[in-house]
Parts: C-alpha cells; structure tokens; sequence
C-alpha cells in the first residue's frame, strides 16, 4: 500500500500570486510573481506545483477556481490575542474625542487575570477561527496583559497550544502593582518573569513608548530576552517620535511594529538594515485610534521592507481582517494594491523569518487564500466585502 500523500490540483485560477521573485516584478512593483489561468498542486501540507493550468499533472482530487484568484494565506505577524473582557466603551468614548493612551492596557490586564485559562484559550481559538475565516493562515501572537510571573507564563501557555509564533511582552506596561517603581518592574520581566516566559516564546517584545518603557528599560528587556535565544521585535514609535524603531535596528529585531511617527534617521536605519529589520504597519490601530495614518510610501521609497498587520486586540485595534488593513494601506497610506497585498503576506513572513509561508512556491506550506475576485486588487478595490471562497492551512480546507 502506497502511503503517498493525497495531491489536489486547483485549477481554474484567473490570477495566482505566487509572490516568487523568480517569476519578475509586475513593472517596477514587489515580485508578486503572477501567473495568469494557472493551477496549484498540494501534496499532503506542501504545494508541490504551480504553473499554468494546460499544464497541470494529474492529481487525486480536484478543486475549480471558478475563474477566482489565489493567494497565499495572510501572514498576521502582530497580534494581541490572549485576553479577556471588551473596551467598548473606551472605543465609544474616542470616538467623541477622548485620547487613546497606553493606561487603557490595565482594564484588559484586570479581566485578563481574572479569567481562567480555559476561558482565555477558548478566546483565543475564537479569534483565530475568525481570522482564519479571512484568510489569514499564519499568526502571531502575544501575552502582555498579564504582567505577574504566573499570568505571563499562562497567556505564553494557552498562545503555544495554538501558534509555534508566541512573543513574551511581559513588558506591554508597567504591571499595576509596580506602579510606583518601574525599576523594579523591569528586574522582574529581565528576570524572574523571563525565566518562566522564555521556554513558551520564540520571540520577546518591549512597549517602547511614553507611558510604556523608555529607550534603556526597552534595551534592558531586549537584550535580556536576547541572551535567552529570544529573537527581539519593539513596539515603536506609535504614539509619539522615540527610540524605538533605532533601538529595534541596533538590536537586529526582526521587527519595528507601528512606525506611525518617524523621523529622517529612523527611514534611514531602518533602510539600512537591508531587510533585517521590517516595518510592521498597523493601520487598524491608526483607524481605531483616529492617529495619523503611517507613511508607507516613504518607507516603500526608502527601500525598508513592510510588513500589514492587524495588531489585533481589545484596546487600540480589534480587527481580525488582514483584507481590511490592505484596504486601508492602498486608501489612505500611498501603497499600491501589490504592494499591500505582497505585505500582507510575504512582508509578513519576512517579519517571522519564514521562508515556508507568505509565498505559493514547491516547497512552500500549502497555505492558500482563494478570492471570489479575479484579482488581489479587489481586497482594496471593494473593501469589507466577504470575497474569501477557500482558504486551506497546511494543505487542509479549512473554509
Ligand atoms: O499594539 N501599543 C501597545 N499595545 C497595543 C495596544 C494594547 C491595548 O491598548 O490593549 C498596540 O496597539
Ligand atoms: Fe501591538
């Protein structure tokens, strides 16, 4: 008996995008290499074919397009997901004018503590259904509304069981009780904190931030969850010009999350990191927060790669939709639809280092994102329109 894995061939795609550079840019834009009428085939969790459709090989079992596009599922590479209880009144009171600070952080810590686990993973495993009904097949996620050994470590736990992507942000505020000495705080999060957390993370996170975590407590929390095998990414530069997205460059982060306010010598270190440090943009924060959108043109110009995220969380974004946040980006922050699209997946990769996802190459996990759309310009060109008619994780259809 054969134990080969079962291949399906999806044909009938209109637009494939493959993002592999190998194929070309489209004009001067990201390699999202595009193949046109083009088929897929997955073998077990892996794609093992692309090209176009009359040449397809024959497999088990066959899926028809219907004349849609195809993409790679949506790499969500920030997240906030392990929480309990709502905002819905901070949010109603912004709306009238209210400012978004980051001490709204503490009334998720209080609900957060007092859920128990089971109710913070069946929170989770709601969100990410969610997602993944949108189409996004990879995610990040953090603990942060913790903030004491044990609850750190809980939310680390309960995010484990889900995604192998988990980052420690013990250092998300200063916790409650530590108020009156963040000194202190910072010692438990470098220390006893991060010897709990770091067994359940691969990555580890500072808020760096008025409000937060100045530019020497953030270098503190880095370079000692660096020390641990944990590879830094830094909530920069959201709220108002800092060190952060600098700090994230010097320490090779893998990434810069927010960027909304930089200056000329933060474009420039990012840029000059070729690549090793993304930008992650998060515009559902800039809508829910009615901040400044951040300027991914002059980022793109620079030459910095970015990356779309949702930053999905009670407080300051909760939106789940990857589709949202491109449509977002082309409206309102000089991105071109490819340019979106291509961040939304591969910039997100790029973001988590992965070369397996955010790319439909042989090879690549078959993470697939199918559109009720002729092309990945509908995301933008019709926003908040439920166009998703497949989406497959690890070779599995999953919607
Ligand atoms: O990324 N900026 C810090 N943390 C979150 C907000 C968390 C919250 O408000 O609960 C963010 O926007
Ligand atoms: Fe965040």
């Amino acid at each position: 008996m054969s134990t080969r894995p079962t291949t399906t061939v999806i044909d009938g795609i209109a637009h494939l995008v493959t993002n592999d550079p190998s194929l070309g840019p489209s004009d001067d834009g990201p390699p999202l290499g595009v193949i046109r009428d083009a088929a897929v085939v997955i073998e077990g969790d892996r794609v093992v074919w692309t090209g176009a459709s009359r040449n397809a090989p024959a497999a088990d079992d066959r899926v028809d397009a219907r004349g849609g596009a195809l993409l790679p599922g949506f790499v969500d590479s920030h997240t906030h997901l392990v929480f309990a209880g709502d905002r819905t009144e901070e949010f109603s009171a912004r709306m009238s004018g209210r400012p978004y600070t980051a001490g709204g952080i503490r009334t998720t810590v209080a609900a957060t503590r007092a859920a128990t686990e089971a109710d913070l993973e069946a929170n989770l495993v709601r969100h990410l259904r969610e997602a993944l009904r949108q189409g996004t097949t990879t995610v990040e996620t953090k603990s942060g509304y913790g903030l004491t050994v044990e609850d750190e470590a809980r939310s680390l736990r309960v995010a484990a069981r889900h995604t192998s992507e988990v980052t420690y942000l013990g250092a998300h505020v200063v916790a409650p009780e530590h108020a009156g000495d963040p000194a202190a705080y910072v010692d438990l999060v470098t220390g006893e904190m991060l010897d709990a957390c770091a067994p359940h993370a691969r990555w580890i996170d500072v808020f760096c931030e008025r409000g937060a975590f100045d530019g020497d407590q953030a270098r503190a929390v880095l370079t000692a969850g660096r020390d641990r095998g944990l590879i830094p990414r830094v909530h920069a530069n959201q709220l108002g010009h800092g060190p952060g997205v600098r700090l994230a460059v010097e320490l090779g982060a893998a990434s810069a999350d927010h960027c909304t306010h930089l200056t000329d010598a933060d474009v420039d270190a990012l840029a000059s990191s070729a690549g090793r440090t993304v930008a992650t943009l998060l515009p559902g924060a800039e809508f829910s927060t009615r901040a400044p959108w951040p300027d991914a043109r002059r980022l793109l110009d620079a030459g910095v790669t970015v990356a779309l995220s949702t930053d999905c969380n009670p407080g300051s974004s909760y939106t789940s939709s990857m589709g949202f946040c491109v449509a977002l980006a082309v409206r309102d922050m000089g991105m071109t639809p490819d340019e979106a699209v291509w961040a939304a997946t591969a910039g997100g990769a790029a973001a988590l280092r992965r070369a397996d996802v955010g790319r439909i190459t042989p090879g690549a996990r078959a993470d697939l994102l199918l559109l009720d759309a002729p092309s990945h310009v509908h995301l933008a060109y019709r926003p908040g329109v439920p166009l998703v008619a497949g989406v497959w994780r690890g070779g599995v259809r999953e919607v």
